[in-house]
């Protein structure tokens, strides 16, 4: 059988599976766990661990159709001030449950389009995060950044407050790829923005792109990645293209019949791939690539990649703080999701009270898979020695899954001993496999396909 029939047969093209960014992923999170849970684990943190700090801006001027990020569009700046208001009594209220001393040891900025704020608005919102959570010495300021939707101006209100990395959304360069998403992007434009990022100091680059677009084809899609490498970003995500009209309604707006066939696909994803290997860039977790001195490479090197919802992360910090509507915060006790929408997001926090609408408390069974998990995505082997001594002999239970993991992918995965490792050949399957160990798998969500 070839190899890609024999992929297939595994589930390549039909599974559903989440991409663990979290574990359990959020639709298993229940409306029980909320701002009061949310309140006491934030309370409790200890002051000497500095935490990461995500904040969502949930706003865009234009609204690409492929996107399934949660935000909304707005032509006026209005709504954009009022939601840094509330942001900033979020963060009032934070600065009265958080214990005295804690530092910020990650920030980043995601959307929507964070840089539809103007200058103005970006040294309002850094500096109230800094007042109630003061940057540790060696914090990460990154920020997501649409250089269609950004100037010389907000950069460089951006670089004074510490940013540190930015994040280009390019997906595609090509014309044609670019209508059908509905997403103009000239080359040109995100050149002058790559050049504008360096001129103010920006260190690191990380590059967005998607595979499996309307009309994109193996030539479309090469010339997109040579323009890319022109750029010379530091990190690339290349993301396989999550077509899921049912919970992002402007995706109906893509037509079926002009996207990739599966196998087209897959194609389209080792395409670019080989080209970015060719370059010297390492590839990382299941979808990332970097310099051989970028941090994330550094990171996937010594067996410290992590994964979070921004994907995958050289962050150490254990807690993520989430501001904003939508936001999951990460804390030691479980899981806690702001109001999504974001009316019912200001509603709370007006009211006095944090916005946590529904979480999940970690129980010892989660944190355990929740850990293997993060090990089969980032390090594409699980160590059963390293699981017990890192949470003692209940590890054991894992073993099951390791076994009938092994029998059920041949020879495309290898249990010797305590340790099961996918191998190359197996890694298109690694969502698939990750949810072995996934005790949450018949919530009937509809997630993405899984390659
Ligand atoms: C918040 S957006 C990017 C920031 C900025 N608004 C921009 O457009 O440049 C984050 C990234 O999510 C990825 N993304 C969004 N929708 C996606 C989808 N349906 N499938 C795969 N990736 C997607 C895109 O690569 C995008 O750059
Ligand atoms: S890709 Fe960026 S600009 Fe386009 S809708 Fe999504 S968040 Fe907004």
């Amino acid at each position: 059988m070839k190899q890609i029939d024999r992929l297939g047969s595994l589930g390549l093209f039909d599974a559903r599976v989440p991409r663990y960014t979290s574990y359990p992923t959020a639709p298993v999170f229940l409306p029980q766990v909320g701002a009061t849970q949310q309140a006491a684990a934030l309370a409790a943190l200890d002051p000497d661990d500095p935490v990461s700090v995500y904040i969502h801006i949930p706003f865009c001027e234009r609204l690409c159709w492929f996107c399934a990020c949660r935000t909304q569009g707005t032509q006026t700046l209005a709504p954009v001030e009022a939601y840094i208001g509330t942001l900033e009594q979020e963060l009032t209220l934070l600065r009265d449950i958080l214990p005295r001393g804690l530092r910020m040891g990650r920030m980043h900025w995601g959307g929507g389009t964070p840089t539809i704020l103007p200058p103005a608005l970006i040294h309002r919102l850094a500096r109230a995060v800094k007042a109630v959570l003061p940057p540790a010495d060696d914090c990460e300021f990154s920020v997501e950044i649409d250089p269609t939707m950004v100037d010389r101006a907000k950069i460089a209100a951006l670089a004074a407050e510490g940013m540190s990395r930015a994040s280009i959304g390019i997906q595609d360069f090509d014309p044609l790829v670019q209508q059908a998403i509905g997403r103009q992007q000239p080359f040109d434009v995100t050149r002058a923005c790559v050049d504008d990022l360096r001129a103010a100091g920006i260190g690191s680059l990380n590059a967005d792109l998607v595979y499996g677009l309307p009309h994109q084809t193996a030539a479309r899609l090469a010339d997109t990645v040579d323009k890319v490498l022109d750029l010379a970003p530091d990190r690339i995500a290349l993301f396989g293209y999550a077509h899921v009209p049912w919970m992002s309604k402007r995706q109906k707006l893509i037509k079926d019949a002009d996207l990739p066939g599966d196998r087209d696909r897959f194609a389209l994803a080792e395409l670019a791939a080989e080209r970015f290997r060719t370059a010297g860039l390492e590839p990382i977790g299941i979808d990332h690539f970097a310099r051989t001195g970028d941090g994330l490479a550094q990171a996937a090197r010594s067996g410290h990649l992590r994964r979070n919802f921004q994907g995958y992360v050289d962050d150490r910090c254990a807690t993520l703080i989430g501001l904003g509507a939508s936001s999951i915060s990460r804390l030691p006790g479980g899981y806690i999701q702001n109001a999504a929408a974001t009316p019912a997001y200001v509603q709370r926090i007006e009211a006095g009270a944090l916005a946590g609408a529904r979480g999940h408390m970690l129980g010892a069974d989660d944190l355990l898979r929740a850990r293997a998990i993060e090990m089969v995505m980032c390090d594409f082997r699980l160590d059963l020695g390293a699981m017990r001594q890192a949470f003692g002999p209940r590890s054991e239970v894992l073993r099951a899954d390791m076994t009938r993991t092994a029998e059920r992918f041949g020879d495309l995965v290898r249990l010797d001993g305590d340790v099961m490792e996918i191998l190359p050949e197996g890694r298109a399957l690694t969502r698939i496999i990750a949810s072995a160990f996934d005790a949450y798998n018949d919530t009937g969500a509809r997630y993405s396909q899984a390659s």
